[in-house]
């Protein structure tokens, strides 16, 4: 079942190896290949519906905001809409602007978390339009939102969110291409963005195929004390989450920082004993990232660079080498090895990885 742990040593790692299966179950029956869009039943909404949302604004905690920071990027990316994401905890306290023709998209794993579950009643208490992403079946967020997209991840037990995240960001990517198709998103555009989320199961199946690898390199740095995760713009939601799934379960200190960000701070704080884990997509913003990487290596900083492009040899002090997609669909395919490499990293320092200090798996109280 589920809830058996078969060969795995922790369902942390259970759960990272089911993403291949988990991430099919998401897709299952919601691509359309001829019209290159998705269907989300559970939304009820018609194209004219679609096209009414002016705006996105995702909430969530933890993983659940990271994930919903994708999402935005996605929809900016696809339907040209203005998306954000927020945590709850702070939207449902700051008295937000709510408008008709927003999209409210409150995200979860459980479907339990409070602060979580507050914002979406605030939302509605102010006339606002809320869906949600939720996991759980029959869970107080999926009941108060009414209608939305489940995530069909499969019960989720350890506590630092794997497949449960990996799936959020793939039911926004489908989300942010039926909003892109009923905006100026071109059938052609929609069907290379189908084949690509069609792919993620076995390319998902690939990275994890180079967990050794990814298991070595999280090794020969576990003696860092802290470390940076540095990203830019589709690179930055990855860093986040990459950042949180190390400090979560390893207690290493992990801090995600925008690339272009780093000289109005940070780079005071790069030394030899503060390894940074660079995102390098091969997109169009390559060349800017290794500069970045110059950068900080100018300074005595150590990088792991996580990537699908080709780098100059000797420009990173380690790689770990992801399989190629879409542009717009690396960010999902990326996080996956930051996983991996969180739970070795954790695993070598012999953390207790399912249960870490301080965290709870859902936290139902404020
Ligand atoms: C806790 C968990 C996180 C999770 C967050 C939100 O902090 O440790 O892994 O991302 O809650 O949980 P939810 O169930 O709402 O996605």
């Amino acid at each position: 079942s589920d809830y058996d742990l078969g060969s795995y040593a922790n369902f942390m790692h259970k759960e990272i190896a089911e993403q291949p299966e988990s991430v099919r179950r998401a897709l299952l029956g919601r691509l359309d290949d001829r019209f290159g869009t998705a269907r989300l039943g559970g939304l009820n909404f018609d194209p004219r519906d679609l096209r009414r949302i002016r705006r996105v604004k995702f909430f969530g905690c933890g993983s659940a905001y990271y994930a919903g920071q994708l999402g935005a990027n996605l929809v900016e990316e696809w339907a040209r809409l203005p998306a954000d994401a927020e945590p709850a905890s702070e939207l449902r306290y700051r008295n937000p602007v709510v408008e008709e023709d927003t999209l409210y998209v409150a995200i979860s794993q459980s479907g339990e978390t409070a602060d979580t579950l507050a914002a979406v009643q605030e939302l509605q208490r102010k006339g606002g339009k809320v869906i949600g992403a939720v996991n759980t079946v029959g869970s107080a967020i999926a009941r108060e939102c009414g209608s939305g997209v489940f995530l069909h991840a499969g019960p989720e037990v350890s506590v630092a969110s794997t497949k449960a995240y990996t799936n959020m960001t793939v039911v926004f990517a489908m989300l942010a291409l039926s909003l892109g198709r009923v905006r100026d998103l071109s059938v052609s555009d929609g069907s290379r963005i189908v084949a690509a989320l069609d792919s993620l199961p076995q390319l998902i199946s690939e990275v994890l195929d180079g967990e050794d690898a990814i298991s070595e390199v999280a090794k020969e740095h576990s003696g860092a004390e802290r470390m940076f995760f540095i990203g830019r713009v589709r690179g930055w939601p990855v860093a986040r989450e990459g950042a949180q799934k190390l400090k979560e379960i390893s207690y290493v200190h992990a801090e995600a920082y925008q690339a272009g960000e780093l000289k109005h701070g940070p780079l005071a704080l790069i030394d030899p004993a503060m390894p940074s884990v660079v995102i390098v997509p091969d997109d169009e913003l390559l060349s800017k990232n290794i500069s970045t990487i110059e950068q900080i290596k100018s300074r005595g900083g150590p990088v792991i660079a996580l990537t699908n492009a080709e780098l100059p040899d000797g420009l990173a002090d380690s790689v770990i080498r992801v399989p190629r997609s879409e542009p717009e669909v690396d960010p999902i395919l990326f996080t996956i090895p930051l996983q991996v490499f969180a739970y070795h990293l954790a695993h070598h320092l012999g953390r207790d990885i399912d249960k870490p200090r301080n965290l709870a798996k859902s936290v139902t109280v404020e």
